[in-house]
């Protein structure tokens, strides 16, 4: 009998090749916990399409192929559960949609569905432009701003209203992001903690901050979700969760508030920040987005209509999340033993796969690190396998919220490219950083002036 055709409780275990140390040994710095993409690469130029490591007692495989992807993501799925890292950030997000499983995770996902679906995102459009072209308005030329900040609080606001219709200040819109901001600089140690958990009983420093902000976090979603309460229409998202779910208490609700709020501003700001710093460094390419938006919006404001007819500004938003992936990395954790090829995996054994270093495989995207947007044009897409690309990840777990993400991003760049033109200021050196997204180092400044 061959190892395929033996029933899966009699195979035995049959390893990919890889590390032959267990990373937690080795001392020479090369690998470093806090850049986790450099020790992804590696992987994947020494052993191509699948390779093994252990950290501890952790078994993990890395997936470096489209097809190995699909079958964790989509024709395998039920036999996996979210990995260990991604189900620690209930720290951060509670039992809200990204970190619960089963029938909650299901009930949760069922009850918000309407609001993103295709024909329904339209009536988003005419909220995320007038934020857009708040922002628009108010910026002086010759000034100079931080992109990645400014993209921030733009997407808060803008998911914030049109998601929860919930109009925030600019000075709340201004505690909110520092509330994150201060979450996202200690959780990404917290997370990597044994027992972190627990830690978070004591008085130490570092956590106590993280404590601080994420109380300020919930009395703002409490605040929003007691509005919408009193406020609340039929077919808004909050009312649908309510309604979805009659034994949800208040914190469970907060919990699927924060996750929809958390996970659709960073990763929106993220992917545009990404775009700006790419068209500062590729004129060519801005001025064939100046093209585009001269032709089909001939100067005024877009509308939802215009967004099918925004193609190019589209690709640009693909190919730049192609390079920097605002989720740059995903894992799962097995129930049962699997296979995967020609391997047989046990149970428990976590799987991990990275947009950042599959987005830049030269076999799918040659001369990768060049910024060329055509890399979307139909032809081309259809030329590659599905999971070559998967910045919103695939299967029953898929982004719930990439088609809002879509439109909402074109929108706002076309209103903002619409005036300004945008230049780096010189001395600095983007760097990405690897938090739970991909964010630029340190910010990215840049100078505004008018086309
Ligand atoms: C450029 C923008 C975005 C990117 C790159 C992105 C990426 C992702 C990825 C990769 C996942 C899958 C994670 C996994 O399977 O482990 C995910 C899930 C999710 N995203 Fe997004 N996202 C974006 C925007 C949004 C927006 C705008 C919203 C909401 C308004 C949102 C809400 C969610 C939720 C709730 C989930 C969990 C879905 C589930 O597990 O059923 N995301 N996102």
């Amino acid at each position: 009998m061959t190892i395929e055709t033996l029933p899966a409780a009699r195979k035995k275990v049959y390893l990919p090749p890889g590390l032959p140390v267990n990373l937690l040994l080795l001392t020479n710095g090369q690998f470093r916990p806090r850049d986790p993409i450099r020790l992804f690469e590696y992987m994947a130029r020494k052993y191509g399409d699948i390779s093994t490591y252990r950290v501890g007692h952790l078994r993990i495989v890395f997936l470096n192929n489209p097809e190995y992807i699909r079958e964790v993501l989509v024709n395998q799925a039920p036999n996996f559960t979210k990995e260990r890292v991604q189900r620690r950030s209930k720290m951060l997000l509670g039992d809200g949609m990204i970190t619960s499983e089963g029938n909650y995770h299901k009930a949760q996902r069922r009850a918000v569905q309407p609001a993103f679906y295709r024909e329904r995102i339209g009536a988003y459009a005419d909220t995320i432009v007038r934020h857009a072209c708040n922002l628009r308005d108010a910026v002086v030329p010759g000034s100079t701003i931080d992109m990645a900040q400014t993209m921030m609080r733009l997407s808060l606001s803008v998911a914030a209203d049109a998601l929860f219709r919930t109009r925030m200040t600019a000075e709340e819109v201004a505690a909110m992001n520092q509330s994150v901001n201060d979450i996202m600089k200690v959780y990404h140690f917290l997370v990597a903690l044994p027992a972190a958990e627990k830690l978070l009983h004591f008085p130490i420093p570092g956590l106590m901050q993280f404590k601080r902000a994420r109380r300020k976090l919930d009395r703002q979603i409490f605040e929003m979700i007691a509005h919408r309460r009193s406020q609340g229409e039929p077919g808004e998202l909050l009312t649908m969760m309510i309604e979805g779910q009659p034994d949800a208490s208040d914190e469970q609700i907060r919990d699927q508030v924060t996750t929809i709020l958390l996970a659709g501003f960073e990763t929106t700001a993220n992917a545009l920040s990404w775009t700006w710093y790419l068209l500062a460094e590729n004129p060519e390419v801005e001025a064939r987005l100046h093209a585009e938006l001269d032709a089909v919006l001939g100067g005024r404001l877009p509308t939802a209509d215009d967004y099918p007819n925004l193609k190019y500004t589209e690709m640009i938003l693909a190919e730049a999340m192609r390079l920097y992936p605002p989720a740059w990395a995903m894992g799962r954790q097995a129930i049962e033993p699997f296979d995967l090829g020609p391997y047989h995996l046990p149970a428990k054994t976590t799987v991990l796969m990275s947009q950042w270093v599959m987005h830049r495989n030269p076999e799918f995207f040659a001369d990768p690190l060049r910024f060329d947007p055509t890399r979307f044009e139909p032809e081309a897409k259809r030329n590659r396998p599905k999971f070559a690309y998967f910045p919103f990840g695939g299967g029953p777990r898929q982004c719930i919220g990439e088609a809002f993400a879509w439109m909402e991003a074109v929108l706002i760049l076309a209103t903002l490219a619409q005036r300004w033109r945008v230049t780096l200021v010189p001395g600095q050196t983007i760097v990405p950083e690897q938090l739970i997204t991909l964010r630029p180092k340190g910010g990215i400044r840049m100078k505004m002036e008018h086309r």
